[in-house]
């Protein structure tokens, strides 16, 4: 049995109830890596899988949680960092027929970075194996934003929806747009994570109004302001903060720093239960003095990142996907 082909470009790619069961299979999948004689059960899932890691651009989290992931599913992993260097790009080679050679060598998927916005669709256009899309400009970062999820879920339980304040460049973040359009994709489902988003940015650097006008068409609460204010803090459930993607043009002055810089005093403001996040890397936004505090989750995020991306592997290219570990 073989499994049909499927892409995840965006996360719209993936159904609400897709959604769910990978969330499910992470948590179990975070679980049995704790376990000597699980951990060796997973190993067996894809041994006989193959996967090419192609990242244009640099990464620290993305590139090495897959490769861990796929390591720990038994996967050979072929890796190009710094591809748009060491790759036939510098020879002019487009990315569609890059894609093509890569697809026709026997491989099972390939784990796309590209510096441009569209690249990993124009990569699942002409691919006969599944693409994962590691981010694409500033377009999307759809594993990002379900490790993300994933996080949020494992931190609020079962609360009820809360209130998301994204705070940083949320003009050329690519996992804000992701999680953006994660918030909308399940806002009418049982997964709905969030009734309310803040938007907290300087004037130019502020969430493209396509995904604002998302969020108010699926009925979350949207609000805009451009520092972290008490009030914005004292109902916040997640705050979700992200650096300047400076490599995208994005500038910020001292002062527009300092407007929306999470600092201790600011965090006290927090509710006890409430969550601070980072897609990490970080800069000047989110002080190390914060690292200490219970509500600090950014380092387990990124270790999510590992049980998350094995349940997107499996689903993607097991035979039987997430039923594999019913
Ligand atoms: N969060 C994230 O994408 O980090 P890297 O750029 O290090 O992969």
């Amino acid at each position: 049995m073989t499994r049909s082909l499927r892409h995840l470009v965006s996360v719209s790619d993936f159904s609400a109830t897709e959604i769910a069961q990978l969330m499910q299979t992470a948590l179990r999948i975070k679980s049995m890596l704790a376990v000597p004689s699980d951990k060796h059960r997973l190993r067996q899932l894809l041994k006989n899988s193959v996967g090419s890691v192609v990242f244009y651009e640099s990464s620290t989290r993305t590139r090495f949680s897959f490769g861990i992931a796929l390591a720990l599913l038994g996967m050979q992993a072929v890796h190009s960092e710094a591809a748009g260097v060491f790759s036939s790009a510098i020879k002019g080679e487009s990315i569609e027929d890059t894609i093509k050679v890569l697809a026709g060598y026997s491989g099972d998927v390939i784990i796309l970075r590209h510096p441009e916005t569209g690249s990993a669709a124009r990569a699942a256009a002409v691919s006969t194996v599944p693409i994962i899309n590691a981010g694409d400009g500033t377009g999307e970062h759809p594993t990002q934003a379900l490790l993300d999820l994933f996080t949020i879920l494992e931190a609020r339980k079962n609360r009820n929806p809360g209130t998301i304040t994204l705070v940083g460049d949320l003009k050329n973040g690519r996992t804000v747009h992701s999680l953006v359009e994660l918030v909308v994709r399940l806002s009418a489902t049982k997964l709905r994570f969030a009734s309310h988003v803040r938007l907290v940015s300087p004037p130019e650097l502020g969430l493209p109004a396509v995904l604002g006008n998302k969020l108010r068409e699926s009925g979350i609460e949207c609000s805009q302001y451009c520092r972290l204010e008490r009030a914005i803090l004292e109902d916040s459930d997640v705050v979700y903060t992200t650096r300047v993607q400076k490599e995208r043009g994005s500038k910020v002055t001292d002062g527009e720093l300092l407007a929306y810089q999470l600092t201790p005093a600011h965090v006290q403001t927090l509710p006890e239960t409430a969550i601070i996040m980072h897609p990490l890397p970080r800069n000047a936004e989110l002080p190390e003095a914060i690292d200490k505090n219970h509500r600090a989750r950014y380092f387990e995020q990124a270790h999510n990142g590992v049980p998350v991306r094995m349940a997107i592997l499996l689903f993607l290219l097991h035979p039987l996907g997430l039923s594999v570990l019913e």
